[in-house]
């Protein structure tokens, strides 16, 4: 017998038979396969899905709440698919997903619970990863130097609790923080938009109310190009062990601006915001809603007897686009994916626009508009994604008990302040109240460090970058 799987297996030294190599000529000519090599891509690493899958010949089922890789199938070729570590529902564009080598691997166990809110800072090339466990005031800091990174806890000063999401943004840290309870740490805490500086470890609350009322679960964030905090507000928090409190104003998604203090409602039709990021042009912001997980929220039933999200396979698990207006008014609300496992979660954009966004046991590759070209398959249910790394190459996936490791073809935005160091020169000019200064980076260190040949910016007094190019991030 020969292999129908053509890895380079012994039996060609013994030379195949002609039976065989009909068998091969009839198994290359097979068009309805469904799932088959990538071209020299690592099979049965990455395996490609023929059209999508959209065509599953015989009979076939998937249970509400099973994964995609658990579909009950005829076809044969479908197996590889349980193992696989990345699946490729684009294989034109597979390499410039993937790279010609991807790997994924577990690095180090994690609590259980949600592990969430990956960042990498640049200053100390460190990933800091918080999460929502009750009573736990600390985070886990990675440092990346380490050949085989391991996690640390530290507490900052004042402690943050629930750190559901962080971003990097000119030397911060900024974090959504969903915990509330009115005698950790001997004080009332509250869920809302906190800050801290990595290298002292200082902390400072920034927003923790809308007009007196508690702010219900702050989720996850992103910053755009002036330095303003968008943020998810859902319910959730209470299911997840770490707010006392139950919701008082709906869920929505909101603006804050750390110069004026101003708080202010961007969208409030999504059930359950959840992961936010703009792209690289800041013009578009993705927010993923996460309704399928249901929560309790009768506010007579105790943070104990709440009990964790339930699953509805019927809710709405879908990220949405929106176009962002010069003012910073979100306008055109569009579906653009609905997750193929479980719910989709924390998102990043890579460089070059791709939407990288966790779901359930893995994690999805979409282009800008929407369209699926990858997966990632995990073997726990990732909460969020970070870039990290001097060349941001290292995707690093945080999720329930476990944190993994994967490169791929991808590379994530530089942040602000990481180049400072790499200035050519700065032009002062007044105009109009603000102070604006030019600044220009070196070309070669800009082309290879992801900067993708933007090269000059504008910042202000304040400190927050403005670009007179397409670029968010200095
Ligand atoms: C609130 O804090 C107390 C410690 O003061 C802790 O025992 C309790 O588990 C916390 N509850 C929640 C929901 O955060
Ligand atoms: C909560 O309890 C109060 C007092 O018993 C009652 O008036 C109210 O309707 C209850 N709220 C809900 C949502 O059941
Ligand atoms: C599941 O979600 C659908 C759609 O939102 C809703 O109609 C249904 O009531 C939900 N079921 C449960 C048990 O929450």
């Amino acid at each position: 017998m020969c292999s129908l799987l053509p890895h380079r297996s012994t039996t060609m030294h013994w030379g195949p038979s002609l039976a065989c190599m009909l068998a091969l000529l009839a198994w290359l000519s097979d068009a309805g396969r469904l799932v088959d090599r990538c071209g020299d891509l690592q099979f049965p690493d990455v395996v490609c899905i023929d059209r999508y899958g959209t065509y599953m010949p015989g009979v076939f089922k998937r249970e509400p709440s099973d994964t995609y890789r658990s579909t009950s199938i005829q076809d044969p070729s479908f197996a590889v698919v349980k193992n696989a570590k990345f699946l490729v529902f684009d294989s034109e564009r597979a390499r410039g997903v993937l790279g010609s080598q991807p790997s994924v691997r577990n690095m180090f166990p994690v609590d259980d619970g949600a592990t969430d809110a990956p960042v990498y800072v640049p200053d100390t090339n460190e990933l800091w990863i918080g999460g929502l466990r009750t009573g736990d005031t600390s985070q886990y800091v990675v440092d990346l130097g380490q050949d085989n990174p391991q996690p640390q806890k530290r507490t900052l000063s004042p402690p943050i609790y629930a750190a559901n999401g962080m971003r990097y943004h000119s030397g911060r840290v900024w974090v959504s923080a969903a915990g509330g309870n009115d005698t950790l740490q001997g004080g009332p805490y509250h869920p809302g938009i906190y800050s801290f500086d990595p290298k002292t470890g200082n902390s400072k609350v920034e927003a923790n109310n809308y007009y007196g009322w508690f702010i219900n679960s702050a989720n996850d964030l992103d910053i755009d190009s002036s330095g303003r905090v968008w943020f998810t507000d859902p319910l959730h928090s209470r299911n997840m062990g770490v707010n006392e409190n139950a919701p008082f104003i709906q869920p929505a998604v909101y603006r804050y601006n750390p110069g004026s203090g101003e708080l202010r409602v961007v969208d409030d039709t999504l059930e359950f915001p959840n992961g936010i990021t703009f792209s690289p042009d800041g013009k578009t912001l993705y927010v993923a809603n996460t309704a399928a997980a249901v929560g309790n929220t009768d506010p007579n039933i105790s943070w104990e007897e709440a009990g964790p999200l339930k699953y509805n396979s019927t809710g709405k698990r879908t990220i949405y686009a929106f176009d962002v207006t010069s003012d910073g008014i979100l306008q055109n609300r569009r579906p653009i994916y609905t997750s193929m496992d479980y719910v989709a979660d924390g998102m990043r954009v890579a460089s070059n626009g791709y939407l990288v966004a966790s779901a359930g046991y893995g994690v999805d590759i979409l282009d800008a508009g929407g369209s699926h070209l990858a997966r990632i398959q995990l073997d726990f249910i990732a909460t969020n994604v970070e870039f990290a790394g001097p060349r941001r190459d290292e995707l690093w996936i945080v999720g329930h008990g476990q944190v993994a490791r994967a490169y791929i073809g991808l590379t994530g935005l530089m942040p602000s302040t990481g180049a400072a160091k790499q200035r050519l020169h700065v032009q002062g000019h007044t105009h109009g109240q603000e102070h604006i200064r030019s600044i220009c980076y070196d070309p070669n260190y800009i082309s290879n460090s992801g900067y993708y040949g933007l090269n000059c910016f504008r910042d202000t007094v304040h400190g927050y970058y403005r670009s007179d190019d397409e670029a968010r991030y200095v």
